[in-house]
C-alpha cells in the first residue's frame, strides 16, 4: 500500500517510499532503507530530488495529493544517483514550467542522457542561495557523500535540512520517525550507513570533518531529512549532529564495520536499483 505524503513543518512535506526489503543474506542487522523525496508546497512549490523510479506511482500519488505537477516550478536535484533522479524525466515532462536546480557538473552529465533546455537549468554552487517566491533557499552540501556534485538543501522557512543520503540509516521496520528507533539501532546503523556512503571518513582529517558537520550544525535546522533514513526531529536533531561529529578521527567498532558490509551486500545489489 503506498504510503501518504508525511507532513514535517510548514508547507514541507516528505514524499515516503516504504523501505525495501533486502534479500536477506545470513547476516544480522536492519535489513530496510527508504529512499524518500520531498516537496515544499509553497508560492512556486519545489520538489526536492524525484525519488526512485522502482516507485514512480507511489511517487506520483504523494507529489499529486500535494498539488498539481504543473504549478510546479523548482526541482531541485540533490546528485544524480538513480534513487534521486529515478522520476527526473517524468518530473520534466509533467511539470513543463520548472527549473531545474542543481550542480553544474551534474546538469553536464544529465544532458549526456536526456537533452535539457538551458532555459530550464540553474546551476547551484555549494553555498549559493536562490529564491523560490516566497522563500530563499540555501544549497549546502552535507558533510557525507558518494558524489563530489552533491548538495544538501536548507529551507529557514520551516527549518528542514535536507541532507541528500547523509543523515541516513537502516531501519528494521517501515519506521518514519527516527524518535521511534532504539537509540542502539540507531547508533550502530548511522555509523555503518555512513561508512558505507562514504568510506573515505576512515582516513579523513578529524578537524576538517567538523568543520563540515559544524557548517550544517550552524544552520540551526529543526527537522534533518535524509533519503535514506527516519525523519530526524527536535531533540533527536542534536543527537543526530553528535553522532556525526564522532563519525571521524575514532576507530570504528567492529559491529558497525560487520554492518556496513553487510549493507554493501543488500543494498549496492542492483536487484534493488543500488538504493544508496
Ligand atoms: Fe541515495
Amino acid at each position: 500500500m503506498t504510503p501518504g505524503p508525511l507532513h514535517l513543518a510548514g508547507d514541507a512535506w516528505l514524499v515516503r517510499d516504504l523501505p525495501t526489503v533486502a534479500q536477506s543474506d545470513g547476516s544480522a542487522g536492519p535489513a530496510r532503507l527508504h529512499a524518500n523525496a520531498m516537496v515544499l508546497a509553497g508560492e512556486e512549490p519545489v520538489l526536492v530530488d524525484t525519488g526512485a523510479g522502482a516507485d514512480r506511482r507511489g511517487y506520483w500519488a504523494q507529489v499529486e495529493a500535494l498539488l498539481d505537477p504543473v504549478d510546479v516550478r523548482w526541482i531541485f536535484l540533490s546528485h544524480d544517483d538513480a534513487d534521486h533522479r529515478g522520476n527526473l524525466g517524468e518530473v520534466l515532462d509533467r511539470c513543463p514550467t520548472a527549473t531545474l536546480v542543481a550542480g553544474r557538473r551534474l546538469i553536464h552529465r544529465l544532458t549526456l542522457d536526456r537533452e535539457l533546455p538551458t532555459e530550464r537549468c540553474r546551476w547551484v554552487a555549494d553555498g549559493d542561495v536562490f529564491d523560490v517566491g516566497d522563500r530563499p533557499l540555501l544549497a549546502v552540501r552535507p558533510p557525507a557523500y558518494d558524489l563530489p556534485t552533491t548538495r544538501g538543501l536548507f529551507d529557514a522557512t520551516t527549518g528542514v535540512y535536507w541532507g541528500a543520503d547523509c543523515f541516513g540509516t537502516p531501519v528494521p521496520a517501515d519506521i518514519a520517525d527516527v524518535a521511534d528507533l532504539d537509540d542502539d539501532v540507531w547508533v550502530e546503523g548511522f555509523t555503518a550507513f555512513h561508512l558505507l556512503l562514504s568510506p573515505w571518513i576512515r582516513d579523513v582529517d578529524p578537524i576538517r570533518w567538523r568543520q563540515a558537520v559544524g557548517r550544517v550544525a550552524s544552520l540551526g535546522a529543526t527537522t534533518i531529512v535524509s533519503a535514506h533514513g527516519p525523519v530526524i526531529r527536535g531533540p533527536q536533531v542534536g543527537r543526530a549532529l553528535d553522532l556525526a561529529f564522532g563519525l571521524a578521527g575514532a576507530s570504528m567498532p567492529a559491529a558497525a564495520e560487520r554492518l556496513a558490509a553487510a549493507l554493501a551486500r543488500r543494498f549496492h545489489d542492483p536487484a534493488v536499483g543500488g538504493r544508496i
